[in-house]
């Protein structure tokens, strides 16, 4: 049988589940591809360190030039993490004639423009399957699956790690710092796991769907963000009482005035299968004009669905499946926008608001009030009584469905009150 020599550089979480697959699963790639991929070379920042795998004699090595200046190696996983020096590795690997798959979607939102245009450039060609939503293939269902749809909203559970830390602490009362800890542990996180909890791992995602979805060239740092390190756990169980759970969701909303994009920790109603998304599984709903709403389910982190994607995509480079698609997406040519992100004047949802007041009368007349006045009307009020001698009790309100820009200047209203005690705590939600 025929056998397409490829490579690895990095040897990570990610690194070792693939060259688990390629060297324990032969068989599986030979029967998909029609050829062997065959390991000849695994490049390592350090070579004398323990690896969680025996690799054949002669493959590991710590010099990236065994692998750009091997003429038979023709395509090559790159799977370390961060920006540099993985942006120079990958310049290096095109220039050097190979075809490259990435998981990482630090380096393709930052750098994708660059990257792609050397790629189309030189004949050559990125596929990024893994970037997102780990062992689900939503690149692949986005950019071909839908092409015969306008794809109207996208939204998701896009980061595994977030949705790790959340469900430990629901489910098994387990503290914040702990439950990172083990997200790290488990070969979830990132390298530098902040940009797990603080959205921003999220929103390299969205920019990556947005710009496969809907033509959108946003940068990923220009998309509003929050995540689940400013999550308060009494916000958690406000939201079990009034029948919700909060995920940390990234969407996508195509409206007539363009795209809005947000990711924030957002109350999803029970029994949604959205809510039902527990560990570091991931989920992603499309909603075409044509098809109507997909759902996709799968592990979103973690080393063998990561290198699922990967191995796929180096079996579709290595028959020719991928030149095809990355010549006819276009990916960060240098094409206009097809569309151009929305201000909060265009967004329209229902909020959840907690807002530590003075146990006073008159106090949730008086915030009823500035809601009234920017036209939001309020669904329901929870307000327990105080506990504990504390002068302030904290004031749940759901929202229907309001303006963004309202809700904001309501809300700075609001905090200016002297029967508030702090700033309130806006969270959007999910029907
Ligand atoms: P790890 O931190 O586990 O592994 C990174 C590897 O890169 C290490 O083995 C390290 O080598 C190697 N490395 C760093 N610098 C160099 C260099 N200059 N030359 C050669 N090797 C180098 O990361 P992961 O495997 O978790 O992640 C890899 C990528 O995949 C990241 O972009 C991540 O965002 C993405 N990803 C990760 C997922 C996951 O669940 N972990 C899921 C989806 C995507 P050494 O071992 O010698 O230190
Ligand atoms: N750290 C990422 C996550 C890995 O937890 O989702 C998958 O991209």
């Amino acid at each position: 049988m025929q056998a397409t020599k490829v490579a690895i550089i990095g040897m990570g979480t990610v690194g070792t589940g693939v060259a688990r697959l390629l060297l324990d699963h032969g068989d599986r790639t030979a029967r998909h591809a029609g050829r062997t991929l065959w390991l000849e070379r695994v490049v390592v920042k350090r070579r004398d360190k323990g690896r969680a795998i025996d690799l054949p004699d002669g493959v590991l090595t710590d010099d990236l030039a065994e692998v750009t200046s091997h003429p038979a190696i023709r395509v090559v996983a790159q799977l370390i993490g961060g920006l540099e020096p993985a942006r120079t590795i990958t310049l290096r690997l095109l220039e050097s004639g190979k075809d490259v798959v990435t998981a990482n979607k630090a380096l393709l939102a930052e750098h994708g423009p660059e990257l792609f245009d050397r790629a189309r450039a030189l004949g050559r060609s990125i596929a990024f399957e893994a970037s997102v939503a780990g062992g689900i293939p939503i690149i692949t269902n986005i950019s071909q699956c839908f092409s015969a749809n306008q794809i109207e909203s996208l939204h998701g559970i896009l980061n595994g790690t977030s949705n790790f830390i959340m469900t430990r602490m629901e489910e098994r009362g387990a503290g914040y710092d702990d439950a990172v800890r083990e997200a790290q542990r488990l070969g979830y996180a990132e390298a530098d796991p902040t940009l797990d909890v603080d959205g921003s791992d999220a929103a390299q995602k969205l920019a990556i769907l947005a710009h496969l979805a809907f033509g959108a060239r946003v940068h990923w740092s220009d998309i509003p963000r929050r995540g689940i390190d400013t999550l308060d756990a009494a916000d958690m169980r406000y939201a079990r009482e009034l029948g919700y759970r909060i995920r940390l969701i990234a969407q996508a909303n195509l409206r007539s005035a363009g795209i809005e994009l947000l990711v924030s920790p957002t109350l999803v109603k029970m029994g949604r299968p959205m809510a039902e998304v527990r560990e570091a599984y991931n989920a992603v709903s499309v909603v075409g004009d044509a098809v109507g709403n997909l759902f996709f389910h799968g592990l979103g982190a973690g080393q063998m669905p990561t290198a699922s994607a990967v191995v796929a995509d180096m079996i579709d480079t290595a028959v020719g499946r991928t030149a095809i698609t990355f010549r006819t997406l276009e990916l960060w040519s240098r094409r206009e926008a097809r569309v151009r992100p929305c201000g909060p004047e265009h967004q329209w949802r229902r909020f959840y608001l907690r807002i530590n007041v003075v146990d006073r009368p008159g106090v949730l007349g008086e915030i009823a009030g500035i809601l009234g006045k920017h036209l939001i009307s309020i669904g329901s009020v929870i307000q327990h009584e105080s506990v504990g001698g504390t002068p302030y009790v904290p004031l749940v309100i759901m929202t229907d469905i309001a303006g963004e820009k309202n809700l904001q200047a309501a809300m700075s209203e609001i905090d200016r009150l002297t029967s508030v005690h702090s700033p309130g705590i806006v969270l959007r939600v999910l029907d």
